[in-house]
């Protein structure tokens, strides 16, 4: 989805954690949107519009009685122009307002004027949050189509631990974008299935044979899908990387735990992509207890061939896969998508700079079933995965 044309509101209400605002308006501008703030009275008295203006380059809106903004003159053009609504932080205050149909300043009469999905991220005190007017207001605009991302539990403004923290910012930033692919991404409905990460062989209950892969080009695959409104399941061995919100999230160590896991995703999936480094081999006798040292010179292990989850999967749905590959990488691919029976594989060869195992770039060819390629060039993985994502999109449009 090409974030470059969209416009998000922010609306940011009195919580003393509406300093984190700040770090979402930079998100958002960085990638591209067009960063619409609005304030409310005591969301100013936390922190200053000034800081707002810098991040987004836009004035900010902090009341309906400025004659000289913009937005005073026609108050709902801000409803008008968002293709999204975020409210971060929500106090309860805002909630019960917005659950009300109460429109007494900019941000409560834009939320009330605007189509667009509003997202509300709440953080108040615990005990406000757990009260049952809160939490009727909630189930009053979920059931109204409002989405809820946190609170989260930890340190509250009071001192003491509760429910009630407006939550962590990599959530809220991931569930917008989703709400907001759902709405408008071209992928909308769609349900894919992601491998990312390299399997885990046992070796004993201490070692393992596993990978270079740091699941990096699958979780961006995964990302990318959702900000387009997929339905995304990801299955993904083990790695350093944070789970993306708004993904259900399935984590596997071996090759069989990823074909079981694969299996029951594409149950109803329209696409499966399969980014991880799977184990070609495994040990076959893993040890139950630990190998001592002293007790051998040296060991040989006898390994065994792993099941091949792209070839044994059944199920009517595209299938694309990766082919790591370190020489004669694109006749070995389309060895691999004839043999596989893929729709797509995405070529990469690993012993390149910048690309395969790691980095944040890759270089790929994208092969289709018939042999035809097409050579992209180095990219952020980001948008190696749109690429990819563009040519399932096509895929499933002609089914
Ligand atoms: O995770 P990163 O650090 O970002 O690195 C990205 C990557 C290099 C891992 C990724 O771009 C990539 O190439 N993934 C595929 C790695 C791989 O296993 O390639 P392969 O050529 O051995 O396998 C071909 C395809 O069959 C792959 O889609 C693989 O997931 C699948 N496979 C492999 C073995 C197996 N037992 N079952 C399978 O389904």
């Amino acid at each position: 989805m090409a974030v470059k044309e969209k416009t998000v509101v922010i609306g940011v209400t009195g919580s003393i954690s509406a300093y984190k605002a700040a770090d979402l308006a930079s998100r958002f501008t960085q990638v591209g949107f067009r960063v619409e703030v609005i304030m409310t009275e005591e969301a100013v008295q936390f922190i200053t519009p000034l800081t707002f203006r810098n991040i987004t380059g836009r004035p900010v809106v902090t009341t309906m009685w400025d004659l000289a903004s913009e937005f005073s003159v026609e108050h709902v053009a801000l409803a008008e122009a968002a293709d999204i609504v975020l409210i971060a932080p929500a106090t309860a205050n805002i909630i019960a307002k917005i659950a009300s149909g109460i429109a007494d300043d900019m941000l409560t009469c834009t939320v009330l004027a605007t189509k667009a999905p509003v997202v509300i991220a709440p953080a108040m005190n615990d005990n406000m949050w757990a009260n049952e007017i809160t939490q009727e207001n909630v189930t009053r605009l979920k059931k109204r189509g409002f989405s809820f991302v946190g609170p989260g539990y930890g340190r509250l403004a009071s001192g003491k631990m509760g429910l009630g923290r407006l939550t962590d910012l990599d959530e809220i930033y991931g569930v917008t974008l989703q709400v907001l692919g759902k709405k408008k991404g071209d992928l909308a409905g769609k349900k894919i299935v992601v491998t990312a990460g390299g399997t885990q062989e046992a070796v004993d209950p201490v070692r393992c044979l596993t990978n270079h892969s740091s699941g990096k080009m699958g979780y961006a695959i995964a990302i990318a899908a959702r900000n387009r409104g997929a339905i995304v399941t990801l299955i993904s061995g083990p790695t350093a990387l944070p789970k993306p919100a708004g993904i259900k999230f399935v984590d596997v160590k071996s090759a069989e735990d990823m074909l079981k896991a694969v299996q029951e995703a594409t149950k109803k999936a329209d696409a499966l992509i399969m980014a991880a480094a799977v184990a070609d081999f495994r040990p076959a006798k893993p040890s139950s207890t630990k190998i001592k040292r002293v007790d051998i010179k040296d060991l040989t292990l006898y390994m065994e061939k792993t099941p091949d989850i792209l070839g044994q999967v059944k199920g009517d749905f595209i299938r694309v896969g990766f082919a790591a590959e370190s020489d004669d990488v694109v006749n070995n691919a389309v060895d691999k998508v004839k043999r596989k029976g893929l729709d797509l594989i995405v070529a990469n060869d690993i012993t390149e700079k910048d690309c395969g195992f790691g980095t944040d770039t890759n270089r790929v060819t994208i092969i289709d079933s018939k042999g035809k390629t097409e050579e992209l060039p180095l990219l952020p993985k980001s948008e190696v995965a749109d690429r990819i994502l563009d040519r399932v999109g096509t895929l499933l449009k002609k089914r």
